[in-house]
């Protein structure tokens, strides 16, 4: 589907940025998810695949093609945040070029490893045993203050974590400095779509969805956070205003599935 460039409406919440029920600053708000990644992280995998029939794997597989240019690069310095138990990484490492499978003759030109960052060690724990013999090197750090030096990286991925940060133009902000000039931005997340496919994602998002979390997950608050945080993410049109606003040029946002999920892209000049 072809890349769309949608209008923004105008400004309102001035740091707009995730807020579990009950919690208002955004200190607070970050603690508060990361424990709440802690505690559902044994369970993650198997909720996610089971409650998207599978369909996450598309999206991240989709992602990971969407920048295939720039993961063909040995040298590009790639950093895929808020990776969570680490799919979206594996998706990204299946299109790096693979170090021991190269035929070149030598020398061989040094393939860059991906920086695979979450904040959430009970996560990072179930990521670390599928990156074992990958070029992937796991960094337990937050996204808000990232432990990379200015004008380093490539490119950043997000997969179902930017909607988690406890700001938005913050994030953004990081991810600038972090980028080098022509780096770029794939952000994966969820969207609440509208018509038909609203109506259902409605009824399963906010009826089915949490009441199967809760009963697999044994957390009452992750799946009951999740529709949550989907309805006060940004719309495209306004988180593609906030990514401007950050300094990136040309944001896109591209639907996924109907629009329950998309993919934003930017870059840095
Ligand atoms: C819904 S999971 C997504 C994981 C993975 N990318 C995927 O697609 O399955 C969101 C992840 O974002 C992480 N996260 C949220 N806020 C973060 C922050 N400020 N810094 C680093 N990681 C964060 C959480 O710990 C969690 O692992």
């Amino acid at each position: 589907m072809t890349p769309v460039a949608i209008e923004s409406p105008p400004t309102t919440d001035p740091n707009p940025g995730a807020r579990p029920s009950g919690v208002s600053d955004p200190a607070a708000a970050a603690q508060s998810i990361q424990l709440m990644f802690d505690a559902i992280a044994p369970r993650y995998d198997l909720l996610n695949h089971l409650l998207s029939a599978g369909i996450d794997r598309l999206w991240w597989r989709r992602t990971a093609r969407a920048v295939r240019p720039i993961l063909a690069r040995p040298d590009a310095v790639v950093l895929d945040l808020c990776c969570g138990t680490g799919d979206m990484t594996l998706a990204l490492d299946h299109l790096r070029p693979q170090p021991l499978l190269t035929t070149d003759p030598l020398p061989l030109t040094p393939v860059s490893p991906i920086l695979a960052v979450d904040f959430s060690r009970n996560m990072l724990s179930l990521a670390q045993p599928k990156f074992a013999c990958r070029n992937i090197r796991a960094i337990e750090a937050d996204a808000l203050h990232l432990p990379f030096a200015d004008a380093s990286i490539d490119l950043v991925t997000c997969a179902f974590g930017f909607r988690n940060l406890a700001s938005y133009p913050e994030g953004l902000a990081e991810l600038y400095r972090v980028l080098r000039p022509t780096g770029q931005i794939a952000i994966l997340d969820f969207n609440q779509p509208t018509g038909l496919m609203g109506a259902l994602y409605s009824l399963y998002f906010k009826g089915i969805l949490p009441l199967l979390g809760r009963l697999i997950s044994r957390d009452p608050r992750a799946y009951t956070y999740l529709p949550e945080s989907v309805a006060r993410f940004p719309r495209p049109p306004r988180m593609m205003e906030l990514i401007a606003a950050a300094g990136f040029t040309a944001p896109t946002w591209t639907p996924y599935t109907f629009g329950v999920a998309g993919l934003y892209r930017a870059m840095k000049h």
